[in-house]
């Protein structure tokens, strides 16, 4: 572990660089090495990447957010009737902005004790923990940076839990890593206690691309500062300017795949990574899998993780679904 900070109620625990600078290397390799090429997502999420994604959730065109708000404001009080949670971990936790929906539910029944909010971006989780404290008498916060692929073990242990992973970030997994992802979730829980997860459902193909293609060009700024996190962490050449932002549908998959598509042909220098290759004009360098759940689909990935389900909301277009599992 990289370090960890005190202060009053605010513990947080820094795993992101407990990664070998090699496995890091191989990892971004691998992925600019295969066809097409590829860039990890989490890479998405530097401190303005995540100011861009909060941006994004503003958007009228972006529907995911406001939805799973609405959702949560209905069923919170019910969620935390049947979990009597009193520890709240989020995966991916972000702003943490509709979390405050579940937590304002677990103080009002009297249950709140601990969150860990869990993120790959620390000046994220560090912002989060210094307002959450302030915002609510008493609670302890545990964050952890890390990569949730990779540092669940440091998941503090906790009393009664609900584990929650929402803005439908476990569609950035294809349904092999999803199932490793969820399986390993549920290697770390106690049994007894609650998953909540947000999943995005499958809709018109017309407004889910629409919702990846905003008119004013934030999610296309979000897409190309991966460019920026690559050139600041690996020196890479990468200039923004030289590629188009491109979200389309992936209807066999049921999966938005945003690239990066290059308007010319260059070479790209990666002197961080020790590597180099041609890019072709028109070739695409895949950013982000969004992939879009319906019941069963969502249903199945529980079920074959080990979980139990217990509850299944949904808005009344059905746009987004929250799963509630238990572990038996
Ligand atoms: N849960 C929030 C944020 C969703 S955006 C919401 O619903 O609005 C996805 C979040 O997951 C980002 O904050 C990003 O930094 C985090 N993330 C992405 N990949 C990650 C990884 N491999 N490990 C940990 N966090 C990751
Ligand atoms: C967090 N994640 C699931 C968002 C999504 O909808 O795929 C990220 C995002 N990418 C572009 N817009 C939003």
């Amino acid at each position: 572990m990289d370090c960890t900070t005190e202060s009053q109620n605010i513990i947080i625990d820094v795993h992101v660089s407990d990664e070998t600078p090699t496995n890091v290397q191989l990892e971004l390799r691998k992925g600019l090495e295969s066809t097409p090429r590829r860039l990890p997502t989490k890479y998405l999420y530097d401190d303005r990447g995540s100011e861009l994604f909060e941006s994004i959730c503003e958007l009228p065109e972006y529907y995911q957010t406001r939805t799973e708000r609405h959702l949560l404001n209905q069923y919170a009080d019910q969620i935390m009737s049947l979990t009597k949670a009193e520890e709240l971990v989020e995966l991916g936790s972000g702003a943490a902005t509709k979390t405050r929906v579940l937590l304002d539910a677990m103080a009002q029944a009297n249950q709140l004790r601990f969150y860990v909010p869990f993120d790959v971006s620390e000046g994220i989780v560090r912002r989060v923990a210094q307002e959450l404290v302030k915002e609510y008498k008493g609670l302890h916060v545990h964050g952890v940076v890390g990569d949730f692929l990779t540092h669940l073990e440091h998941i503090p242990d906790g009393g009664r839990r609900l584990v929650v992973i929402l803005g439908g970030t476990i569609g950035n997994l294809d349904s092999q890593s999803a199932l490793n992802f969820v399986s390993s979730i549920h290697a770390e829980m106690a049994s007894g206690d609650f998953f909540l997860l947000g999943v995005q459902l499958e809709t018109s193909i017309k407004r889910i691309e629409a919702a990846y293609n905003d008119s004013t060009g934030v999610t296309a700024a979000f897409n190309k500062n991966i460019l920026n996190v690559m050139h600041e962490m690996f020196g890479a050449t990468l200039n923004p300017d030289t590629f188009d932002h491109v979200a389309l549908y992936n209807k066999t998959d049921h999966r938005i795949e945003m690239r990066l598509r290059s308007k010319e042909s260059q070479c790209v220098e990666i002197p961080g990574l020790d590597f180099s290759f041609e890019l072709e004009k028109g070739e695409d360098i895949l950013t982000e899998i969004s992939t879009k759940y319906d019941h069963p689909r969502a249903e199945k990935l529980l079920k074959q993780s080990g979980f139990d389900m217990i509850k299944w909301y949904s808005d009344s277009e059905e746009l987004i679904g929250l799963a509630l599992a238990r572990k038996p």
